[in-house]
């Protein structure tokens, strides 16, 4: 299928299938209000740093598109909602580009619409650095996502099947080029042990893309009218416990980003208190975007950051920083798997 149809067809599914089945976890992890918040409303700041970037608010739009004509409108709308809203966005995969510098304009409108704001480039893991550094340029990126995503490309028909030496392009991707690198998976999450082997290279953030928001591999199927079973459907690792698998070995040296099925400020702020530098959210904002337009999309998101807020006065907490360190109970399954994997 051409890759343009396919961008299309990305987009269609998304907004018609379900999150999950698989859960994020974050119902396990619970915040413990604390009645002496010796604050003001004006003192909460909900600034971060990731990958030695400052960011004005905790949250990121993830990958969603480019790559096509007909999604070039919706990167403009994006990059018009990240404009206005001061939420760094990454664009989806560029790889189309590398192959068809034709099709660099879906991606460039966004650097256009938004000149002083954040953007990141995003690539697969079989890129070159030659194409990674085409890609920041294309953009003029601060920093440039690495997806992982052999879930979906094994269910998709005309998907890769060879995913041997990702670590050392990732590796080579990270010398050669001039941004940090993020590396994120899509759906699946990331253990500690290839956690500690991507920080090992001098990747600068790991963001997670566990179980629990937009699937994938339901996507495909979905796509390709192929049956896919339950434990399939639900494979992975979710959200919330990927991170705590990843800040069990590289809390100093890669930051953490937690994204796949973050929906509520509460989430975010979660996200935050389990150690998160930010959270990143895609399907959501395609949604919003789609279904209220952008004024409503804005609106929807003052809401949301004023909601984070308001937790973060409910823990006693002024900043990230503060909340990184507050207690968090973790209950269920999630303190099960915690406990047999030797993770606090
Ligand atoms: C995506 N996502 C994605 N990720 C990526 O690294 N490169 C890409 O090109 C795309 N393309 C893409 C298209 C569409 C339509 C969607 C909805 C998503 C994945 C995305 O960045 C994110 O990892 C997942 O969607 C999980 O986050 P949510 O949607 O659960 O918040």
């Amino acid at each position: 299928m051409k890759r343009q149809s396919r961008k299309l067809e990305h987009i269609k599914y998304s907004m018609l299938l379900d999150d999950g089945p698989a859960a994020a976890g974050f119902a396990d992890f619970h915040l413990v209000h604390n009645c002496l918040p010796d604050l003001a409303w004006r003192d909460i700041d909900i600034s971060t740093t990731v990958a030695g970037i400052p960011l004005a608010q905790p949250v990121i739009i993830n990958a969603i598109t480019g790559g096509a004509d007909d999604v070039t409108l919706l990167n403009r709308d994006l990059a018009e909602f990240a404009k206005q809203t001061g939420i760094p966005m990454a664009v989806g995969s560029q790889y189309a580009a590398v192959e068809n510098p034709a099709v660099a304009e879906s991606y460039k409108i966004v650097r256009q619409v938004n000149p002083e704001g954040i953007v990141f480039a995003n690539l697969g893991a079989h890129a070159t650095p030659e194409a990674a550094r085409y890609a920041v340029e294309m953009i003029d990126a601060q920093a440039i996502q690495i997806h992982l995503n052999s879930g979906q490309e094994i269910i998709m028909s005309e998907g890769d099947r060879d995913f041997s030496g990702y670590l050392s392009r990732i590796a080579a991707i990270v010398a050669q080029v001039d941004v940090p690198v993020i590396v994120k998976e899509v759906g699946c999450g990331i253990a500690r042990e290839q956690a500690a082997a991507l920080a090992g290279v001098g990747v600068k953030a790991i963001d997670v893309g566990g179980t629990g928001g937009t699937n994938f591999l339901a996507i495909e199927a979905a796509r390709s009218k192929l049956p896919l079973d339950d434990d399939m459907m639900s494979w992975g690792i979710p959200t919330a416990i990927s991170a705590m698998e990843v800040l069990s070995i590289t809390n100093s040296s890669a930051d953490v980003i937690l994204s796949g099925g973050v929906r509520t400020p509460l989430d975010v702020v979660k996200a935050l208190t389990i150690g998160g530098a930010a959270a990143g959210i895609a399907g959501p904002i395609l949604k919003v975007l789609q279904c209220q337009g952008l004024e409503g999309a804005i609106h929807w998101y003052e809401s949301f950051t004023t909601a984070v807020k308001r937790f973060m006065l409910l823990a006693g907490t002024r900043t990230v920083k503060e909340l990184q360190s507050c207690p968090l109970v973790i209950t269920g399954f999630s303190r099960e798997w915690l406990e047999v994997r030797g993770i606090d």
